[in-house]
């Protein structure tokens, strides 16, 4: 066997993502207590890190003076494989990972804790609980880089708010399939989670709802400041970046909830949203909304240090807008065409605030023709609309609907939790294909990347999200970070890491015991012809 999918036999040799290139050599390293882990210039923090998930798990303390058979080194040799490739390399004497940076050592790390066996990653708080056959590595050398830049995973907290302490166990499945992305969607018509120090009624009065749907169960939560700013760093570690939404100009309902003066209806007290869908309410366009926004915005970046914040702008109706004087007066005062062009200008005037914070503004897009050029487009119709979005000169990421979103159920199986109407099974997940071969290639180069949409409606807990998620984010990772495509060689490496999963606690669905096909999903709604946010 000399490349990966045959490698993907081996069930110890079968990972995901699928790295670029796998050869087994002969034997296997054996791991004990005086087995050290050593760490270059450079390397100490993705050495601590590997060691903070090992001891528990297997009881080694992996110390880094004992001699050091373990080694990670940055070095300038693996230039060649960029910002997250890794070489790694285990013979029966030595484990040496390198990479030419730090990420690509934080990427490597979980490659090395895949080849362990699955107990090696208990879930936490397991008491380390040693295989029979004890703890040791089959001899491979694994030469790996990403295709895709962006592989994330979008978590909507705001349907149904999740405490940070499950953010943080999300985080670690992400870093385990190699994704490098998290995506909170912190605001929305039904649920404001992101405290705002100069506007503390958002997380007070737009933090609750009633209930959801008629259920008659009231919900609520928000994090603290410190919680935020414990995530990011807890992901950064992990080389994973925390990229944070606030949605804007529509999905405002709970903004509106706690600020009635920030909307279109002067004297209306709304509450936050109670039902799912696309809410009529939205912001107003008078000056003191855009100080808001920009109040909001410097609280954001003063929080999360990456350099994208999404700003939200899919489903915004302009019904207030049609009847609002204020939205006429700035359609003069700015000489717009009329109601349809503020979903633009308000979105560029927050984009110009965030550019004067050294930041870049992310939208939702359907054709891309609603956002400012300075926007990088998140392509959640379908794919030809990214493809549409990168012609007109947007950075895109890929988040069609019908191979991303994962809030649609698994099978059409009627045992299976209620979830959006239509299925995404494992194999649409897998399928999704964020730049075909062919198209142009000035498209191509544009796309970032992909990610996952854990919408949140039909998922209130953890259990019933990692339901949702597992195995299609496997999917999703093994085709955001390699670039060969063999659906039966996936779903057999994918067989093999449910042992993983399993040992982590996950509870996804299990695997179709013969690759089985489910009807597609059912499209989305169509686009409102009267929304300004969709084409
Ligand atoms: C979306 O699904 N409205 C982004």
């Amino acid at each position: 066997m000399t490349d990966a999918a045959s490698a993907s036999l081996r069930p110890d040799l079968a990972l995901v993502p699928r790295p670029d290139s796998v050869t087994p050599l002969p034997g296997r390293f054996i791991l004990d207590h005086h087995t050290g882990l050593r760490a270059g210039p450079g390397a100490e923090a993705a050495a601590d890190l590997l060691r903070e998930l090992l001891t528990p798990t297997t009881g080694l303390p992996l110390a880094p003076d004992a001699g050091g058979r373990i080694s990670l080194l940055l070095t300038s040799g693996q230039q060649a494989l960029g910002a997250e490739g890794y070489v790694l390399t285990v013979r029966p004497d030595s484990v040496l990972l390198s990479a030419a940076g730090p990420d690509g050592l934080l990427r490597g790390i979980q490659t090395l804790r895949q080849l362990l066996p699955p107990e090696a990653l208990a879930a936490g708080g397991a008491r380390p609980r040693t295989p029979a056959s004890g703890w040791s590595l089959p001899c491979v050398r694994i030469t790996d880089r990403p295709r895709f830049a962006w592989r994330g995973a979008m978590l909507d907290v705001a349907r149904y708010f999740q405490p940070v302490s499950y953010v943080r166990r999300f985080v670690d499945l992400l870093a385990l399939h190699k994704l490098n992305v998290l995506h909170l969607h912190l605001t929305d018509d039904q649920g404001w989670r992101m405290p705002v120090a100069a506007y503390p009624r958002l997380t007070e009065i737009g933090g609750r709802r009633a209930e959801s749907e008629g259920d008659g169960v009231p919900h609520e939560g928000a994090y603290t400041r410190a919680e935020l700013a414990g995530l990011v760093a807890y992901a950064a570690r992990r080389g994973v970046s925390v990229v944070p939404e606030i949605e804007m100009p529509g999905h405002a309902r709970a903004a509106l909830a706690a600020y009635p003066e920030l909307g279109n209806l002067p004297g209306v007290r709304l509450e936050p949203w109670t039902r799912w869908g696309v809410c009529e309410n939205v912001f107003g366009v008078h000056d003191a909304v855009l100080d808001f926004c920009r109040g909001v915005l410097d609280e954001v970046a003063d929080v999360f240090p990456g350099p994208y914040v999404h700003l939200g702008g899919d489903e915004c109706p302009r019904v207030e807008w049609e009847r609002s004087p204020a939205a006429r007066d700035r359609i003069t005062a700015e000489g717009l065409a009329g109601p349809g062009a503020l979903h633009g200008w308000f979105l560029g005037a927050a984009a110009e605030h965030l550019a004067k914070l050294g930041r870049r503004p992310l939208g939702w897009t359907g054709t891309g023709t609603e956002l400012p050029t300075a926007f990088t487009a998140m392509a959640w119709l379908d794919t030809e609309h990214g493809r549409a979005a990168a012609l007109r000169g947007h950075d895109v990421i890929m988040a069609p609907y019908r191979s991303t979103y994962l809030d649609y159920p698994q099978s059409a199986d009627p045992g299976e939790p209620r979830g959006q109407d239509g299925v995404l099974d494992l194999r649409g997940a897998y399928d999704n294909e964020p730049a075909p071969a062919h198209w142009e290639p000035e498209a191509a180069r544009r796309v970032l990347g992909t990610q996952a949409q854990l919408w949140t409606e039909y998922a209130r807990t953890p259990a019933e999200l990692e339901y949702l998620a597992f195995p299609r984010l496997c999917a999703l990772a093994d085709t955001a970070w390699s670039a060969h495509r063999d659906w039966p060689d996936y779903l057999r490496r994918q067989g093999h890491h449910q042992t993983r999963l399993d040992a982590l606690g996950v509870r996804g669905r299990s695997l179709p015991p013969h690759p089985e096909r489910n009807a597609p999903c059912a499209p989305r709604p169509e686009p409102e012809p009267t929304s300004a946010a969709r084409p």
